[in-house]
């Protein structure tokens, strides 16, 4: 007789269901992996035969799709359907900060985790393993189990938890060399059973080693540390960056000579206008709110620390243009290279740039945006949403009216453009394609003083100045 085959089903197509789905897929053709969404737009991109319209940009993930898609990889609205075939569900639907009511703009909001949790109860026709991707607070499994076991006591459900630690960007790369996986389970025969047909899994492609197991809160509690500790990496060489504009020092000398120390390590000390993203900002948030909870108000300003050097660096940033730029950008063109929160993704989540684009707005600035994968409608979106939620520094700011901010932000399909014209250039996110453009060119079509503020510190000064260029970089400056 043939072996059953197994059926996963993971609910929610985003950044992180889909990548790692399609990982999962492709090196096991012999599980069924369907992927549904509430979103039937991009469920249709997910199966759209263009690759080039998937919703997720990602290297590498063209030709994954390409091999699994129709094999054994699906993507679907189907919620119902795939709950019933599935013997594992992944839950990897979106947990953004709350925006209204207790908790707002600090604590996850888990009203999507609960929805899918009650349709997981309300469609499962057998026993389940329902594991948890998404990034959630400490405890959220064990909510997960109660609401499960409530509305549903005729089947089992045994709930793990494996935290994703893939990276925007290299999402691909990440998933196919992992570090470690991590798997938390209880300790009960159920839960070690789950716990290893999970771990066979990854191992289809991950040495067993890799495979760290552990109990559920430690897992979940993990992932929010690494988040914060990364997060806490870039705020730390950030604001040594403001330090070294001051001194004369320069931060990518400070960053390597410390890198060195084996106790350190040089990954993650880039100086920047500041960490977005989806995660970092959120967790750290999370994890500052469960400390209050857990009634630890030192350790949750420690971290907290960590978003508020965040808002300073993001904000000294936008400062520093107005400040350069004779006290005023009104009227001004100021053109940004890159919207997205870093190279090699189209996810614009928690970019910096929304936030200096926001604050040279107040004055009234034009800005001029060219992002190689963000289109023009979602630039927009993000100044409309971070007007309607601006929790943080938020007094001195005003909302402008929706046509005020399409009247003054243009989005192209072309940098040189974008460019044209501009009093000054604020780059924003590090794709490698701004290094290789005409900057000669390009200053002889901009006004002068011609300034360029790198936010990524892509560029050197040195070619910079030798054009022309009014040039400052993240903590270096010519003093
Ligand atoms: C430190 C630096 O490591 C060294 O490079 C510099 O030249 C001088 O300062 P030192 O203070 O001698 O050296 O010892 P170190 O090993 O860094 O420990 C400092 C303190 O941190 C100790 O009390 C140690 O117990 C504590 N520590 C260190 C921890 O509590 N946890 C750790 O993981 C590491
Ligand atoms: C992060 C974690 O790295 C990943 O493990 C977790 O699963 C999700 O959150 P992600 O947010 O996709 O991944 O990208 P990451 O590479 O961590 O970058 C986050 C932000 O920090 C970006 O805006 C990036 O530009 C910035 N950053 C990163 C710096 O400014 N300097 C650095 O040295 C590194
Ligand atoms: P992440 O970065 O965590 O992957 P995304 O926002 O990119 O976050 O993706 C989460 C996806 O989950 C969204 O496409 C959203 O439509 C989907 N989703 C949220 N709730 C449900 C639900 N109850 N059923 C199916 N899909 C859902």
């Amino acid at each position: 007789m043939s072996k059953k085959k197994l059926y996963i089903a993971c609910i929610g197509a985003g950044y992180v269901g889909g990548p790692t789905m399609s990982v999962i897929a492709k090196h096991c053709p012999e599980i069924d992996v369907e992927v549904v969404d509430v979103n039937k737009d991009r469920i249709n991109a997910w199966n759209d035969s263009n690759l080039d319209n998937l919703p997720v940009y990602e290297p590498g993930l063209k030709e994954v799709i390409q091999k699994a898609r129709g094999r054994n990889l699906f993507f679907t609205t189907d919620v119902k359907g795939a709950i019933e075939r599935a013997d594992i569900i992944f839950i990897s639907v979106n947990t953004p900060t709350k925006v209204y009511g207790e908790g707002k703009g600090m604590a996850a909001d888990l009203k999507y985790v609960e929805l899918c949790t009650r349709q997981i109860a309300k469609y499962s026709n057998g026993d389940k393993i329902v594991v948890e991707k998404s990034t959630l607070p400490v405890r959220t499994a064990e909510s997960i189990r109660r609401i499960l076991e409530a509305e549903d006591s005729k089947h089992s459900f045994t709930v793990l938890s494996n935290p994703e630690f893939l990276a925007e960007g290299t999402a691909i790369d990440d998933l196919e060399n992992a570090d470690r996986v991590l798997i938390g389970s209880d300790e009960t025969p159920f839960g070690l059973s789950a716990l290893e047909k999970i771990s066979s899994i990854y191992e289809h492609w991950l040495p067993k080693e890799r495979v760290l197991k552990t109990n559920v809160w430690s897992s979940e509690l993990s992932k929010l540390t690494a988040n914060a500790m990364l997060a806490q990496r870039v705020s730390s060489i950030n604001a040594i960056s403001a330090l070294c504009e001051q001194t004369g020092a320069d931060v990518a000398e400070i960053s390597h000579a410390i890198g060195m120390d084996s106790r350190i390590g040089s990954k993650f000390l880039n100086a920047s206008v500041g960490f977005g993203g989806s995660c970092f900002q959120k967790d750290i948030l999370n994890l500052t709110y469960l400390c209050r909870y857990f009634n630890l108000p030192e350790v949750a300003e420690y971290w907290e620390q960590v978003v508020k050097m965040n808002d300073y660096q993001k904000n000294r940033f936008a400062n520093n243009i107005i400040k350069t730029l004779f006290n005023t950008v009104s009227g001004k063109k100021i053109s940004f290279l890159g919207w997205a929160f870093k190279k090699d993704t189209n996810d614009t989540r928690e970019s910096a740039a929304i936030y200096v684009a926001d604050k040279l707005l107040q004055d009234r600035a034009e800005i001029h945006v060219y992002d190689p994968k963000v289109n023009s409608e979602q630039v927009i979106q993000d100044l409309l949403y971070l007007q309607k939620y601006r929790f943080v520094n938020n007094h001195d700011f005003e909302s402008l009216p929706e046509e005020e901010v399409r009247d003054l932000v243009k989005v192209y399909n072309d940098p040189y453009s974008a460019l044209k014209d501009a009093h000054a250039i604020a780059i924003l996110t590090e794709w490698d394609e701004f290094k290789s453009y005409n900057w000669q060119e390009i200053y002889d079509n901009m006004h002068k003083p011609a300034f360029v503020f790198d936010g990524r510190n892509i560029l050197t000064r040195t070619m910079m100045s030798k054009i022309g260029f009014k040039y400052q970089g993240i903590g270096s400056a010519e003093l």
